[in-house]
């Protein structure tokens, strides 16, 4: 055994790329005072981290150069100097893209394998899942017979909303970037209609699956996909601004329509949020999405690549849409 990082290399300029990163071998560290020793399982990659591989000030800190990429992970512990954790233990926590790291006994949380896969953890029970959940219920507020525009619909976080906008009794249009995300969410989960963003039409196809206009706008992606959307929103419409990963690799400020007056016009709300701020309420997200998923409402699926050494492959694939749902990096099996 031995113990592997990938550490930030270079800035990206534009679309990240494998130079960017680089992989280093060192020891497999020891537990200090109060920590544990984990093994990486899996490990999640997500849009935000093209953020803090930038140079700028944004609400975490940009990744230092030359120091391994942190993100959310599980792993299994393989020596603990605290009361809390045994070897054998499943937990997740944030150490990153690591083999193994010595993480103190606070920064992981428990996992306690139920009816769901491990990695379910990472995505539709994890981060992504609450993502969607806080965001389209606290934010969204939507209401039986409502219409929800989910952009990104067949990410993550995408495909969560719109299942949880159907459970609650609206009509579900999502937007993606292939046929085969557009089958998957008409055919398997059950939106009523779903685009392909890179239609030239995209507008006049949005208003057709639309004809009620807008009620809520869960909006991951940005750019010309949200101004066709905004330009349909009703009267007291609410818009979750989640994400804007089309513009996540853009060196210069997007310019576009300026909405203010739309939102004006229709007493519209726009709100920016980070699932971080619901972390007090995490109880209740999960216990919501575990009851869904048991329940056989709630469906998912996973892009799982194999392989540590291919976990800036699996970063780089989010910004070319090589996902359907949740992309992980799955690094070894639990013993
Ligand atoms: N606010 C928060 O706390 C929070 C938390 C988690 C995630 N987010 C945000 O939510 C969004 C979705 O995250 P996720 O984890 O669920 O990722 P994801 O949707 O699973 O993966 C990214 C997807 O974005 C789409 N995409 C890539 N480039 C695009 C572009 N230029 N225009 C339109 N779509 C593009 C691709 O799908 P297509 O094939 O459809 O292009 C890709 O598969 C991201 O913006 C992320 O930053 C926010």
């Amino acid at each position: 055994m031995k113990n592997q990082q990938f550490v930030l290399a270079a800035r990206p300029e534009g679309l990240p790329e494998e130079k960017h990163f680089r992989l280093e071998d060192l020891a497999i560290p020891a537990a200090g005072s109060g920590q544990v020793v984990v093994k990486t399982l899996y490990l999640s990659v997500d849009p935000y981290m093209r953020g803090r591989m930038n140079d700028r000030k944004s609400y975490s800190p940009p990744f230092p150069l030359d120091k391994p990429i942190a993100g959310g992970a599980i792993g299994q512990v393989t020596e603990s100097l605290t009361e809390t954790y045994r070897p054998g233990d499943i937990v997740s926590g944030f150490w990153g893209w690591q083999r193994f790291a010595a993480v103190d006994a606070g920064q992981v949380r428990r996992i306690e394998a139920g009816g769901a896969p491990l990695s379910a953890y990472l995505g539709v029970l994890g981060m992504t899942g609450l993502t969607a959940y806080f965001g389209l219920l606290d934010i969204g507020k939507p209401q039986p017979g409502e219409t929800v525009v989910v952009s990104g619909a067949a990410g993550a976080v995408g495909l969560v909303v719109g299942q949880i906008a159907k459970l609650k009794g609206c009509r579900v249009v999502g937007i993606a970037g292939s046929e085969d995300k557009i089958r998957y969410l008409t055919e398997e989960l059950g939106f009523d209609a779903a685009l392909n963003y890179k239609r030239p039409d995209l507008p006049a196809a949005l208003q057709e699956a639309c004809p009620n206009g807008v009620d809520v706008y869960f909006d991951n992606v940005g750019g010309t996909v949200s101004d066709a959307v905004l330009a349909l929103i009703n009267p007291g419409a609410r818009i979750p601004l989640c994400g804007q990963i089309s513009l996540y690799n853009n060196g210069k400020p997007d310019v576009g329509p300026r909405i203010q007056p739309l939102l004006l016009t229709n007493t519209a709300l726009l709100q920016g949020f980070l699932v971080g701020q619901y972390a007090d309420r995490s109880a209740e997200g999960m216990e919501a999405l575990a009851k869904w998923l048991a329940e056989g409402k709630l469906r998912y699926r996973e892009n799982i690549i194999e392989g540590f050494e291919n976990t800036p492959q699996a970063f780089i694939g989010l910004f070319h849409g090589d996902n359907t749902g949740k992309q992980l990096v799955k690094v070894a099996d639990p013993v």
